[in-house]
């Protein structure tokens, strides 16, 4: 096997965690945390989502960089090699083929979101939250959810703005983006905070997000519990081959340990930090937490439009939450574009016009189902709710499940050891591979069981 890739290389150790902390930062930890905690009634919700971090993100996380950055290729590339340099079965490049289904559909409904982050730049720019109460608010996100055309539009201008960024290589672009991005998120989010400990209700809101109770986790019957692992898996960019691609750029002397607990940990607070931002506000108006995907966008607009400098902290808001969502869209779409280089030697530019069009027919049937399509439902979901729920609750984990399984009993400890440049002996050795082989593998089986019913 080689050790670099033909796609690139991330420039230092730095620039890997950056790329990969803008993964794992997106809509996930800011549109989606809230709206899954809120659906789910909170603190229990949180902490078993923390849990799931720590216990099943984790060591998949350190599982999926190095099986990246041993295979040095797409994730179907990779896993078919390195399942044939352990005489493995083949088969096992299913994994990498569930990935790229999984990209397409997360990005597809993904792009339809970040299209909305683009629609409220444009109007916290004209001042159009400037004294809203909360249902003026809402109607403005029904308004634009109930227009197809102007979906559409945001739609396509977002997919045109990752595939560019994928056309010329994420190594280039990426790096640059990425480190100015994350501190000015992170400070952006600590003066919502601030704010919504002064305006809103503090209190309220921090017991709702830290204040377990359980009975709220059991009543949905075990849905609960498979939505926190989910968020866990979605918001750390976990089980698609996304993190493995992004492994697969990685130079073979940086330590994957220390990257991960890096990533997962600032992934965590951001989530953390967006709930503290906005739970304290729907509380102070007596808003609804579990209203669903709309609720940053029905929340955030009624705090902006009440704060003073509200509408250049709305506009740096929403811009510094499309640059999230782009960073992260690009690595749903790179093991995509990575194989489609391999499998059909064609350029990238090619690959990522082709997969990017692609994505973008998938997320007009999204973003129709908010509207004209809205009686078209299976589950009780549309379509885009639909792909927002199975690919993170069912897809991802297994995915995860499937990684985990790989590199804790079909891989050497040769490799893994080699990978983690650790001795047999090594204490966080020993604990990633307890980890890997046994308690994450086991805690998503169980919580698979848990929601269909079976235990
Ligand atoms: N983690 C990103 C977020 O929170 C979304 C994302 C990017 C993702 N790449 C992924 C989710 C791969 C699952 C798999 O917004």
């Amino acid at each position: 096997m080689t050790s670099t890739s033909i796609h690139g290389m991330w420039s230092s150790r730095l620039a890997f965690i950056l790329a990969a902390t803008g993964s794992a930062v997106g809509l996930g930890n800011i549109w989606r945390f809230p709206y899954v905690a809120g659906q789910n009634g909170g603190g229990a919700f949180v902490l078993v989502y923390v849990l799931c971090v720590a216990l099943i993100g984790v060591p998949i996380m350190i599982a999926e960089i190095m099986l990246g950055r041993r295979g040095r290729q797409s994730p179907i590339n990779t896993m078919r090699a390195l399942a044939s340099a352990q005489g493995a079965s083949s088969a096992w490049q299913l994994l990498g083929w569930m990935g790229i289904l999984a990209g397409f559909l997360i990005l597809s409904f993904y792009s339809v979101v970040a299209g909305w982050t683009l629609a409220y730049i444009f109007r916290a720019a004209g001042g159009g939250f400037t004294g809203l109460d909360a249902e003026q608010s809402n109607a403005i996100f029904l308004a634009l959810v109930a227009d197809p055309e102007r979906l559409l539009a945001w739609h396509t201008i977002f997919m045109g703005m990752v595939m560019m960024v994928v056309a010329r290589g994420v190594a280039s672009g990426l790096e640059q983006a990425v480190r100015f991005l994350m501190p000015a998120l992170f400070l952006l989010l600590l003066v919502m905070v601030v704010y919504a400990a002064q305006a809103g209700d503090f209190q309220a809101g921090l017991s709702y997000l830290f204040k377990p109770d359980f009975g709220q986790l059991l009543e949905g019957g075990g849905d609960a519990i498979l939505s926190a692992m989910g968020q866990a898996f979605f918001s750390l960019s976990l089980g698609m081959g996304a993190i493995m691609i992004y492994g697969s750029y990685l130079s073979s002397q940086a330590s994957i340990s220390q990257n991960v607990a890096i990533i997962a940990v600032m992934d965590t607070l951001v989530a953390l930090l967006a709930g503290l931002a906005i739970f304290p506000i729907v509380f102070a108006y007596g808003l609804e937490p579990g209203e669903g995907p709309g609720l940053i966008f029905h929340t955030l607009p009624v705090a902006f439009g009440q704060m003073p400098g509200g509408q250049f902290f709305g506009l740096l808001f929403f811009v510094l939450l499309m640059f999230a969502a782009w960073t992260s869209a690009i690595s749903l779409l790179e093991p995509i574009v990575a194989w489609l280089v391999e499998h059909r030697s064609i350029s990238r530019v090619r690959a990522a016009v082709w997969a990017g069009v692609t994505v973008w027919l998938l997320g007009i049937a999204c973003l129709l189902s908010l509207n004209v399509w809205s009686g078209l439902t299976l589950f009780d979901k549309g379509i885009l709710d639909l792909f927002d729920y199975v690919t993170a609750n069912v897809l991802l984990p297994l995915g995860g499940l499937l990684i985990a399984i790989f590199a804790g009993w079909v891989l050497k400890t040769t490799v893994s050891r080699d990978e983690l440049g650790a001795t047999n002996g090594q204490l966080l050795y020993q604990l990633w591979r307890l980890l890997v082989r046994f308690i994450a593998p086991a805690a998503v089986v169980l919580v698979f069981l848990n929601a269909i019913g079976l235990i």
